[in-house]
């Protein structure tokens, strides 16, 4: 596609443009024209869980992470922002509020939120900041769902220092070891290291619940290590090879944490689908490895084409998860490192990134489409979708639609809350959206982390935009963000 072609959504005022738009992309985007508010709203309907708590309405705060804790891993005044704004942002299922390492050596940067005894309290803290929050705005806090994400960055770690990698892995991928290849040593996990692994996650379910979270996020997402050993398909050792060695780290972590507090919900956020890596082409649009491999068989929800998807697997893993007593499941797609375009979709790429090689409502669609069929497939569990934040303007109505149409329980939202956090209490309250804080996809938010800055909107949200780094930050966009011939 050439990018000239890729219209802005800011210039799709009316849904005529945004219909003729989608219908010439040859996609299916449906959503409502007219916004429903107050008691008639679809967005503004409780859920009813299978236990009995009713969640107060159908938006949901992704996980947003930060990289600004201390390098003990404790949250910081600007941590303290974010998960105020997640609090006052009007949504009643906080899923997870970023990515928190069980462990120092998991940790995917030296500024990422940690999980320990020292740690512990502070982690409280940050969860009575937003509570507190939310408390005096809407008044209650007894229809909000809170759940801490936990993770292991696996090939992604980089715990001590932003310039030097400790990838952590557990198979050699042939197109991953060729992208990420640097000169430090790689850890090979094997299978002692990841019983010792399956500890740390109790462990830190356990502490979780001690700070007061509702539930913990057992993330599965984004190529980082649990994510990795949905593709670990070369049969080794007990977590490797068969879907049930695959997702034995999962059901012994859910074992230990169901045996050690039992009263603890859990939840999984998965990629549902996966491609093959993308690499910068010569028009600095993202392509396809030239040399890559086919059949290509590393990508959890593929079809072994690199870029196509085959849900087989992924209903299995939800046939799983029902199993297991799970009810919590949020769907995203693909990496933030290999394959940014269908995991986040934008129009302007991080400075690591490439240009869209699609429009990047295709990968909208894509995501809203593989959410859908998993929760006909499964339509007994909680399903939050991701992606929609690209929409900008249109967010809402296709959310409305969405909800309406039960093709997904809650609407997800990531970039979005970073530069208009408040976006659900006003659509919920019938205002107009405020055009000036609406996410247009600068990845700013990515390009700041990718220099060891902290993230943020510096775009749109003052706090970011007077802060020093701002100008770091532009002149790293002048120097290394691909642009068009
Ligand atoms: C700055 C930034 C931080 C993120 N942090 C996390 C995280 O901690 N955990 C996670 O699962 N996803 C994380 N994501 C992914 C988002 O949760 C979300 O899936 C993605 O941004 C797509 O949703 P959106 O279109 O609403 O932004 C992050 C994304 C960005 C841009």
């Amino acid at each position: 596609m050439n990018n000239n072609t890729i219209k802005k959504i800011a210039t799709l005022k009316e849904a005529t443009f945004l219909r003729n738009y989608i219908s010439n992309l040859d996609i299916l985007l449906p959503f409502d024209e007219k916004l429903l508010s107050g008691s008639e709203s679809p967005l503004g309907k409780s859920y009813k869980m299978k236990n009995g708590f009713s969640i107060g309405n159908r938006f949901c705060v992704l996980p947003m992470e930060g990289w600004d804790s201390t390098y003990d891993g404790k949250p910081t005044v600007h941590t303290h922002r974010r998960w105020k704004n997640f609090g006052d942002s009007g949504a009643k299922l906080i899923w997870g509020g970023e990515a928190v390492a069980v462990r120092q050596d998991g940790r995917s940067n030296p500024n990422q939120l940690l999980i320990n005894e020292n740690t512990v309290d502070s982690l409280h803290d940050l969860l009575n900041t937003l509570r507190k929050t939310h408390r005096e705005r809407f008044g209650t806090t007894d229809d909000l769902l809170v759940g801490l994400q936990l993770t292991h960055s696996g090939r992604f770690s980089c715990p001590t220092k932003h310039t030097v990698a400790e990838p952590q892995i557990i198979y050699h991928h042939p197109e991953l070891d060729k992208k990420f290849k640097n000169n430090t040593k790689v850890t090979l996990l094997d299978e002692s290291d990841l019983d010792l692994l399956v500890l740390d996650y109790v462990r830190a379910a356990k502490l979780a619940y001690q700070a007061g979270f509702n539930f913990v996020d057992i993330k599965h997402c984004h190529g980082y290590l649990t994510h990795e050993l949905l593709s670990n398909i070369e049969e080794h050792d007990k977590y490797s090879g068969s879907f049930e060695n695959r997702t034995r780290f999962l059901r012994d972590v859910v074992a230990g944490i169901r045996a050690t507090v039992p009263c603890l919900e859990i939840g999984v956020r998965f990629s549902a689908f996966d491609f093959s890596p993308f690499v910068l082409g010569k028009d600095k649009k993202g392509i396809l490895p030239p040399d890559l491999q086919v059949p290509y068989v590393y990508a959890f929800g593929g079809d072994s084409t690199g870029v196509g998807i085959d849900l087989t697997e992924p209903y299995r893993f939800l046939d799983l998860l029902a199993e297991l007593d799970i009810e919590l499941v949020c769907v995203t797609g693909g990496s933030p490192y290999y394959n940014p375009h269908i995991q986040r979709p934008a129009t302007f790429p991080p400075s690591d990134g490439y240009l869209p090689p699609e429009d990047p409502l295709v990968g909208v669609a894509r995501q809203i489409e593989v959410a859908a069929k998993l929760k006909a497939y499964r339509s007994d569990l909680l399903i939050v979708g991701s992606c929609y934040s690209y929409l900008q303007d249109w967010l809402p109505n296709v959310g409305q639609y969405n909800i309406r149409n039960n093709k997904v329980d809650f609407i997800g939202l990531g970039r979005m809350i970073l530069s208009y956090h408040d976006l659900p209490a006003d659509v919920l309250e019938g205002k107009h959206l405020k055009r000036k804080k609406v996410c247009r996809t600068f990845s700013d938010c990515t390009t700041a982390p990718r220099h060891g800055l902290i993230s943020g909107c510096y775009p749109l949200d003052p706090y970011y935009k007077n802060m020093d780094n701002s100008k770091k930050v532009k002149d790293i966009k002048k120097k290394s963000v691909p642009k068009k011939k």
